[in-house]
């Protein structure tokens, strides 16, 4: 877009700098009236706001029923949840929401968004940046709050996308429908593969958009494809979420990031990682406790290789988590680590919200006992060379 419009001659740097300033693409972060709280014109309405049709909510775009709901709001005797601040969007049966983003072309980027659904029906979001798409299921309420937070990754094949939020539901009551709020955004990096570490992003540091002050992590959906996962490097193998938690409201382990495991078996997370063949190699990682009152014991059951181990949360006194590790012996180029919770954990102040162990810091390297051999066979080797040239 900068080149083309050099081809007109009388175009000022000024006005070029401007036409290049203005395509520059969506910076880390909440999304243009991302909250919801930029007030439509004619102000926000004490009274259900309905838009049929192009809306008017500043930002975005709109198809279909979408109503500007307002903390405190009721509907059927039910006050409906706002994730964050005053506002949040309903889509009715079908409706859609969308917001146009200039992108760099080639780039992962990771859509983060809070949900809520409205009845206790099964509810669903669309979320796409076509031609990519996953309906994420609102069904399972991991927090009490009634809300919770999800990340949804990208890649971009145009510097123009359009990122768009569908109900695909078609209920018969029309005032049922997910609730939308806080949507951000944040271009992914994968980070690079380590000398001494077999595993991608093993400290988990990388990972989806995490405002500063919302306290519920970051749900990781189901998601098979490493090339496009907010969680780079990592896959999420099962049919239910993994929590992404932060050192501002979570006990993490190392640095400012982990995963929580939720919901026993349901809750899954691998990488491939290469290996060579026939070598040994340990596994070693950081298992602790979230800080949040999750409900004792801890366990989680770790995979590599064909090795399987349950290992439970025993730390000393004063630590909020222990090293573990587990040996193999790689079988092919490609090896798989995965864990997940081996109980089905909740916390013991709300009784119901999910919660569980705290993986971090995943380490996969050749093991010290085969470097010690190689250290003592290459010197017996040095050595008696030197002994033979003497
Ligand atoms: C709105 O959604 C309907 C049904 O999905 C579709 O047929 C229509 O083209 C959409 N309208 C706009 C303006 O996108
Ligand atoms: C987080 O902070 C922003 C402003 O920095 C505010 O608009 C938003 O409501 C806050 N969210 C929560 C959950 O408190
Ligand atoms: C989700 O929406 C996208 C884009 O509108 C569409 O291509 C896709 O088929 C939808 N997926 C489901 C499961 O409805
Ligand atoms: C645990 O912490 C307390 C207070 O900080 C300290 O007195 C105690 O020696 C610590 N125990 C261990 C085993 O580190
Ligand atoms: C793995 O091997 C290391 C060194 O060879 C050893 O210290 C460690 O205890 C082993 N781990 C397990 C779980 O057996």
């Amino acid at each position: 877009m900068c080149l083309s419009s050099t081809k007109y001659k009388w175009v000022s740097v000024f006005a070029l700098l401007l036409a290049c300033s203005a395509a520059a693409p969506v910076e880390d972060g909440l999304l243009v009236n991302g909250d919801f709280e930029t007030a439509p014109s004619g102000g926000f309405s004490s009274e259900a706001v309905f838009f049929d049709g192009p809306s008017t909510i500043p930002g975005w775009k709109s198809n279909g029923t979408v109503e500007l709901v307002e903390s405190g709001q009721k509907q059927g005797g039910m006050i409906l949840i706002v994730p964050q601040g005053k506002h949040a969007v309903r889509l009715g049966n079908d409706a859609e929401i969308s917001q146009e983003l200039k992108v760099e072309k080639g780039s992962l980027y990771s859509v983060a968004f809070s949900a809520a659904r409205t009845c206790a029906q099964l509810e669903s979001l669309n979320v796409s940046v076509p031609p990519a798409s996953q309906t994420i299921d609102l069904q399972t309420l991991y927090s009490v709050q009634g809300w919770d937070s999800y990340a949804w990754a990208f890649q971009a094949d145009e510097e123009d996308v359009r990122v768009a939020f569908r109900n695909p539901g078609m209920e018969d009551d029309p005032t049922c429908g997910p609730i939308i709020d806080a949507v951000a955004i944040k271009k992914i990096y994968v980070p690079d593969k380590l000398k001494n570490n077999a595993v991608v992003n093993g400290d988990f540091e990388e990972g989806p958009w995490m405002f500063r002050n919302a306290s519920l992590g970051v749900l990781l959906p189901t998601n098979l494809d490493d090339e496009t996962s907010s969680l780079p490097g990592w896959i999420v193998e099962s049919n239910r979420a993994v929590r992404y938690i932060d050192s501002y409201h979570f006990t993490v382990p190392g640095g400012k990031r982990a995963i929580e495991l939720l919901s026993g078996k349901e809750g899954i997370i691998s990488q491939m990682v290469e290996t060579k063949p026939n070598k040994p190699y340990t596994m070693t990682f950081s298992l602790g406790h979230a800080g949040d009152a999750c409900k004792r014991p801890l366990a989680i059951m770790a995979f590599a290789g064909d090795q399987a181990q349950s290992i439970h949360y025993t730390p000393n006194s004063n630590s909020t988590f222990q090293t573990s590790n587990l040996n193999f012996t790689a079988r092919a180029e490609r090896t798989r680590v995965a864990f997940y919770s081996a109980y089905y954990n909740t916390r013991t102040d709300d009784m119901s919200s999910l919660c569980g162990p705290v993986v971090d810091d995943v380490r996969v390297e050749r093991s010290a006992s085969y470097k010690i051999r190689l250290g003592i066979e290459l010197i017996l080797f040095f050595g008696f060379h030197l002994f033979v040239q003497a």
